[in-house]
C-alpha cells in the first residue's frame, strides 16, 4: 500500500505519543466519574464483574482490531475504512462505520463537556462543606442553574475546540506525560484516605462481592456499554489515532497497556469513593452526582483538603480534555480531508454543533427536566443511545470487518506478527465470540 508510514494529519514521531493520546483518551470522565456511578447505580460487584468481563474478552480485542484498522488506513475514520474496503474488494458500505462513528462522537461530546464543565466548575469550590446534606444540597442547587451549567460547558468546549484546531496532541505530549501520573497518585492517596474512613470493608465488599440476583438485561448491556465508553472504542476515536501511530510501534503491546492502566483508574476511584458513600449514610446509587458528592466531603476534611481538592479538579478537568479531543477529532480529520477545509473552521463547525446539543443535556437538570423520553431526560437518552447502543453496535462492526473481511496478509502485517495461535484465538472472538456476546445482550435487554 502506497505511503503506509503517513496520514495527511501527520504521524506522531515521539516513541510514547501513541500510548500517551491512546491513554488518554480512554483514561477520563469514564472512569471517575462514570464508572463509580454507574457501578453504583447498577448493584455493585456484579456490574464490576461483568464490566471486567467485557474489558477482557470483548473490549481488548476489539481495541486491537480498531487500532490495526486506524494504522493501515491511515486517515479519517471514514476514509479509512473506505480505503480498506477498497483493499479488501468488498462493498464500500462500510464507510457507514466511520459516519456513524463521527456521528457518535459529536453527541457523546454534547453531553461529556456538561459533565466536564462540573469538573472545572469544582476547581473553584471551597471544599469547607460540613456534612453530607450541605454537599448535597450544593450540587443540587449547582444544577437547578442553567446559566451556570451552560457557562462551564461552554468554557469546555472552547478549550476542545482550541486544542483540535491547532492539531491534536501537539504539545499535549507533555502535559499528558506529567499530569496523568499525578492525577494517578492523588487516587492512590484518596484510597488511603479512605482506608482510614470507618467503611472502608464495605465500600470493598460493595464493589467486588458479587451478588448475582442483581443481575439483570439491563446491568449486562450497562456493563457492556461502559466497556465501550471507558475504552474510547466503537466511535473511531482510537481509529483516528490509530491512523498518527508510527509503523513500527507494537499494536497488541499498546492496546494492553492501555486498557490497563484505564482499568486501574476506574477501579482506584471505585475504591477511594464507595467506603466515602458508607461513611457518610450515603447512597451509592446517587447517579451522575456521586463523585462531586463523595470527594467534595472527603476533601473538606481532610489536613490541606482544599489545596487537594483544587489540584484534584484540576486534573479531572484535564483528563476530561485529553479524551474529548478525540471525540471531536475523526469528524474535524473528515472535513479536512474529504471537504478540504482548514482545521479550525472545521473545528468551529463542528464542536458549535456539539455545543447546541450539550444544551439540551444542560437544560435537561432544570428548565427541561420534566421532558422525557422513555423515562430518561435528554442528558441520559444521549448517554444510553451513544454508550449502550451506538459503541457496542460499532465495535461489532469493527470486530467483523477485521474477523471476517480484511485480508490476513494486511492483518499480519500491521501486527507484524506470524499467524500463531494467539492470532487464532483473537481471530476467533472477533468473527464469532464479541459479535453473538453482544446480541446477546442486546437481545436480552429488548425482551
Ligand atoms: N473514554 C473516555 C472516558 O472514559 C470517553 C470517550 C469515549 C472518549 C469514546 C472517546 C471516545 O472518559
Amino acid at each position: 500500500m502506497e505511503n503506509s508510514d503517513q496520514s495527511i494529519h501527520g504521524t506522531w514521531k515521539g516513541r510514547w505519543t501513541f500510548i500517551l493520546a491512546a491513554t488518554g483518551s480512554a483514561v477520563g470522565l469514564g472512569n471517575i466519574w462514570k464508572f463509580p456511578y454507574m457501578a453504583g447505580d447498577n448493584g455493585g460487584g456484579a456490574f464490576v464483574l461483568i464490566y471486567l468481563a467485557c474489558i477482557c474478552f470483548i473490549g481488548i480485542p476489539i481495541m486491537i482490531a480498531e487500532i490495526t484498522i486506524g494504522r493501515r488506513g491511515r486517515n479519517s475514520p471514514v476514509n479509512t475504512m473506505k480505503k480498506l474496503s477498497l483493499e479488501a474488494q468488498t462493498t464500500p458500505y462500510w464507510t457507514l462505520l466511520g459516519l456513524a462513528g463521527a456521528v457518535a462522537g459529536l453527541l457523546i461530546l454534547s453531553f461529556y463537556s456538561v459533565a466536564a464543565g462540573w469538573a472545572i466548575a469544582y476547581i473553584f469550590s471551597a471544599f469547607n462543606y460540613s456534612d453530607s446534606s450541605v454537599v448535597t444540597s450544593t450540587f443540587d442547587s449547582f444544577l437547578a442553574s442553567p446559566g451556570k451549567l451552560i457557562f462551564w460547558h461552554s468554557v469546555f468546549i472552547v478549550l476542545t475546540i482550541a486544542i483540535v484546531a491547532r492539531g491534536v496532541i501537539e504539545g499535549l505530549e507533555v502535559w499528558i506525560s506529567k499530569l496523568m501520573p499525578l492525577l494517578f497518585i492523588l487516587l492512590v492517596f484518596l484510597c488511603l484516605y479512605s482506608m482510614q474512613s470507618g467503611a472502608f470493608l464495605e465500600g470493598l465488599s460493595y464493589l467486588f462481592k458479587p451478588d448475582f440476583t442483581k443481575i439483570t438485561g439491563s446491568v449486562i448491556l450497562a456493563a457492556l456499554g461502559q466497556a465501550f465508553f471507558t475504552l474510547s472504542l466503537g466511535m473511531g476515536a482510537i481509529m483516528a489515532y490509530g491512523a498518527y501511530m508510527p509503523s513500527k510501534q507494537s499494536i497488541i503491546y499498546t492496546a494492553f497497556s492501555v486498557a490497563s492502566l484505564d482499568t486501574l483508574v476506574a477501579l482506584l476511584a471505585g475504591i477511594a469513593i464507595f467506603p466515602i458513600v458508607f461513611a457518610n449514610g450515603l447512597s451509592p446509587s446517587g447517579g451522575p452526582g456521586l463523585v462531586f458528592i463523595t470527594l467534595p466531603l472527603a476533601f473538606s476534611s481532610m489536613p490541606l483538603g482544599a489545596l487537594f481538592g483544587i489540584v484534584f479538579f484540576v486534573l479531572l478537568s484535564i483528563a476530561a480534555l485529553s479524551s474529548s479531543i478525540s471525540l471531536l477529532e475523526p469528524s474535524v480529520a473528515w472535513l479536512v480531508e474529504s471537504l478540504k477545509f482548514k482545521r479550525k473552521t472545521a473545528a468551529l463547525i463542528l464542536g458549535t454543533i456539539a455545543w447546541s446539543l450539550g444544551l439540551l443535556s444542560a437544560l435537561s437538570f432544570n428548565l427541561l427536566s420534566e421532558f422525557k423520553l422513555f423515562g430518561r431526560n435528554f442528558f441520559d437518552l444521549t448517554d444510553f443511545f451513544t454508550n449502550q447502543i451506538m459503541l457496542p453496535l460499532g465495535g461489532i462492526f469493527i470486530a467483523i470487518f477485521v474477523g471476517w473481511v480484511m485480508k490476513k496478509d494486511s492483518i499480519l502485517e500491521e501486527l507484524s506478527i506470524k499467524e500463531n495461535i494467539l492470532y487464532k484465538i483473537w481471530i476467533f472472538i472477533l468473527r464469532y465470540v464479541a459479535p453473538f456476546l453482544v446480541a446477546v445482550v442486546f437481545i436480552g435487554y429488548f425482551l
